[in-house]
C-alpha cells in the first residue's frame, strides 16, 4: 500500500524509484555506495526493498553514536542470519569485535541506515580495515555529515583516501510524478479526489514521498478532508524539519544570522549581501553550509529553499 506510513521494503510498493534502485543493484557489485536525500525521500525504502532483493543485512544506527552501540546493533541483526559472534575472554576493543563480525559477513551486503552520529574517526579506521580485508559491500545512509563525510570528501589524511564510495542522491519527486503517486495511492482506496485538491498537495508538501504518503494516509485511513489532512502533515513535518534545522544551527556560531539569511530566500547572491551587511566571505560559508546540509538549493543566481514546509516554517520563526 503506497500510503502505508511505514519504509516500503518490496519493489512493487516503491514506486517511482526504479532507476535508482537499478543504479544501486549495479553499482553495489563493485563499490560501496551512500545514498543521500533530504528528509522523507525514502532513503530507508529503498535502502530495504534493495537488501531485500540481494539478500542484505539492515542495520538501523539512528540515535547510535559509540562504536558500542554499533557492535552490539550489528551483531543483533546478524543474529537474525543465524551468525553468532561470541566475544572472547579477553576484552578486546570494540573496534576489534566489530571486525570479527564483519569477518563473519564475508561475502554480504551491509545497509547501514543513518550513520551520521557514529564517531567519525573510530568508524573511519574500521571502515578502511574492512575494505583491505573483507569481502563485504556496504551501502550508507544518513546526512552529509560526520562519517558521510569522511567517506565523501575525505581527506589527504584520511584512512579513506582515495576509496570514495559512489553516490545515489534521492530528489523528490517532480511535480506530475508527485500527482501520480498520489493518484495511484487513492486508487488503492477507490478514492478520486478531485484533481485540484491532488495539485494543491503536491505544490505545498513538495514531492517528498514522506509527505504524500502521509497527506494519503490522514485521508484515506484516518478519513482527514483535504484541507485537515494538509494542516496535519504540515503539522508534523515542521517538528520534523525544526528538529533537522536545530541541529544545524546548534553548530553554528551565529545562528541568529543564518535565520536572517534564510528568512530572506528566494534571492540572489547581493541582495543578500545588501540585507546582511557581511563580507563575502562569511556570506559564501553560510550559504556554502546550507546548501552541503541540503537546505537551500541555487537555482541559476538565486538561492531558494526547495522544501515547502521548511519555507513556511522558516517564515514562522
Ligand atoms: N518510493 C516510494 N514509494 C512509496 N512510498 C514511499 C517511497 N519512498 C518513501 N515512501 C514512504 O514515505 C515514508 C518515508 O519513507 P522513508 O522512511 O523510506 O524515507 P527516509 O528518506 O528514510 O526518511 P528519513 O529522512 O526520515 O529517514 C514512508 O511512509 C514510506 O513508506
Ligand atoms: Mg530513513
Amino acid at each position: 500500500m503506497l500510503f502505508d506510513l511505514r519504509p516500503k521494503e518490496k519493489r512493487e510498493e516503491l514506486y517511482g524509484r526504479e532507476k535508482e534502485l537499478e543504479e544501486l543493484h549495479r553499482l553495489t557489485k563493485s563499490e560501496w555506495v551512500v545514498v543521500l536525500g533530504r528528509r522523507m525521500t525514502g532513503k530507508t525504502s529503498l535502502l530495504k526493498v534493495f537488501l531485500n532483493e540481494v539478500g542484505g543485512l539492515y542495520v538501523n544506527l539512528a540515535g547510535v553514536r559509540s562504536m558500542r552501540g554499533f557492535v552490539e546493533e550489528l551483531m543483533k541483526h546478524a543474529r537474525k542470519l543465524n551468525i553468532e559472534i561470541t566475544m572472547g575472554p579477553l576484552t578486546i576493543s570494540w573496534t576489534r569485535l566489530a571486525e570479527d563480525v564483519f569477518s563473519k559477513l564475508e561475502g554480504r551486503i551491509i545497509g547501514l541506515d543513518e550513520v551520521q552520529e557514529l564517531p567519525r574517526n573510530y568508524m573511519l579506521k574500521l571502515l578502511k580495515k574492512v575494505w583491505d580485508t573483507y569481502d563485504v559491500k556496504l551501502v550508507f545512509t544518513g546526512s552529509l555529515v560526520g562519517v558521510i563525510t569522511g567517506l565523501l570528501e575525505p581527506t589527504p589524511q584520511s584512512p579513506l583516501y582515495g576509496r570514495q564510495p559512489a553516490k545515489i542522491e534521492l530528489k523528490p519527486f517532480p511535480s506530475d510524478v508527485g500527482v501520480e503517486f498520489l493518484e495511484a495511492g487513492f486508487r488503492e482506496f477507490d478514492m478520486r479526489p478531485p484533481r485540484l485538491e491532488v495539485e494543491e498537495a503536491v505544490e505545498s508538501l513538495g514531492g517528498y514521498p514522506g509527505w504524500l504518503a502521509y497527506y494519503g494516509n490522514m485521508r484515506c485511513v484516518r478519513g482527514l478532508g483535504h484541507r485537515e489532512a494538509l494542516e496535519q502533515v504540515y503539522s508534523e513535518g515542521k517538528q520534523v524539519l525544526t528538529q533537522e534545522l536545530k541541529k544545524f544551527l546548534a553548530g553554528r556560531k551565529n545562528p541568529e544570522r543564518y535565520v536572517r539569511l534564510l528568512k530572506l530566500l528566494p534571492a540572489k547572491w547581493s541582495e543578500l549581501e545588501t540585507a546582511l551587511g557581511i563580507n563575502a566571505k562569511v556570506l559564501s560559508d553560510m550559504l556554502d553550509s546550507l546548501e552541503r546540509a541540503m537546505i537551500i538549493e541555487k537555482k541559476g543566481s538565486t538561492y531558494t529553499i526547495p522544501d515547502p514546509i521548511m519555507r513556511r516554517l522558516v517564515l514562522e520563526l
